[in-house]
């Protein structure tokens, strides 16, 4: 029994692109809706009840496009919001429990680093997954706020002295605890892989978009509902387009972005 419906995706903004990417790899043949709240965009410095109401939202625009599922790739609403998504009428999928597993699996000193927004970190839901699988495991988590503009701005190199210096001082504590496994617990975080693999060595890092992708593979397979002949069609929907949208779309899909297949909507009246 296959099912042609899309997946949906959504975020706070442009950062779940880089999940939508993964995705988009491993199921090539599945069309995605991909929703960006690019009008109210940055998630992860509000309080929770805001954060759940933006995630409420965000979800009935997907159920409207009438998805097969729905993921939350913003590490933010996956942190204080995943509820929500749980009682939704489709399967859901967060970016915390995936990555909290992989990260259990890998590591062999136990000690699990997490970084994140700051709400992502406030809300202790990777130390409560991973102490799930691993009650023994020790995990260190840093917010790490500069990090998204820092991507947005394209800065990613990890010979660019002032990325370096400010991964350094961000990571630091999860160097000195030991941590020999670290989750790149934000949507942006994985553009700025080969900087933090500059400053941390031999850490092992978790991309939670790459866990998540073979998740939704695993359910696929386990239901059958893969889209057998699908074409791979990909439809954004933003909430807004800036000055600087073309730019930030293209660092974070890691292409130049298509404007024809972007619409803007209005979230009034949902
Ligand atoms: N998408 C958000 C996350 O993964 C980062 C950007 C924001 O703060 O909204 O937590």
């Amino acid at each position: 029994m296959a099912d042609s419906r899309a997946i949906g995706v959504f975020d706070s903004g442009l950062g779940g692109l880089t999940v939508m990417r993964e995705i988009a790899h491993r199921l090539p043949k599945e069309d995605i809706v991909y929703f960006g709240d690019t009008g109210r965009v940055p998630y992860g410095n509000r309080g929770k009840e805001i954060i759940r109401k933006y995630a409420v939202d965000d979800e009935k625009f997907l159920l409207q496009h009438n998805v097969k599922l729905i993921v939350a790739a913003c590490g933010t609403v996956s942190s204080v919001a995943a509820d929500t998504g749980y009682a939704l009428p489709v399967p859901f999928f967060e970016m915390i429990t995936h990555a909290a597993r992989e990260a259990v699996r890998v590591t062999r000193n136990h000690k699990i680093g997490v970084i994140g927004t700051a709400a992502t970190v406030g809300s202790g839901s990777h130390k409560q997954a991973i102490a799930a699988l691993d009650p023994t495991a020790q995990v260190t988590a840093c917010a790490c706020p500069m990090f998204v503009p820092i991507v947005e701005e394209g800065w990613v190199d990890a010979g660019d002295e002032l990325v370096n210096a400010v991964v350094a001082r961000y990571v630091d504590p999860i160097i000195r605890a030991g941590c020999d496994t670290l989750i790149l617990g934000c949507t942006h975080y994985p553009l700025l892989r080969h900087a933090i693999r500059a400053v941390v060595g031999e850490i092992t890092l978790i991309d939670p978009g790459v866990a998540v992708a073979a998740a939704i593979q695993d359910y696929l397979s386990a239901t059958g509902l893969f889209n057998a002949d699908g074409g791979g069609q990909q439809r954004f929907f933003v909430t807004d387009k800036t000055q600087s949208f073309q730019k930030t779309a293209s660092i974070l899909l890691g292409k130049p972005m298509d404007e024809t297949c972007v619409e803007l909507v209005e979230l009034e009246g949902l």
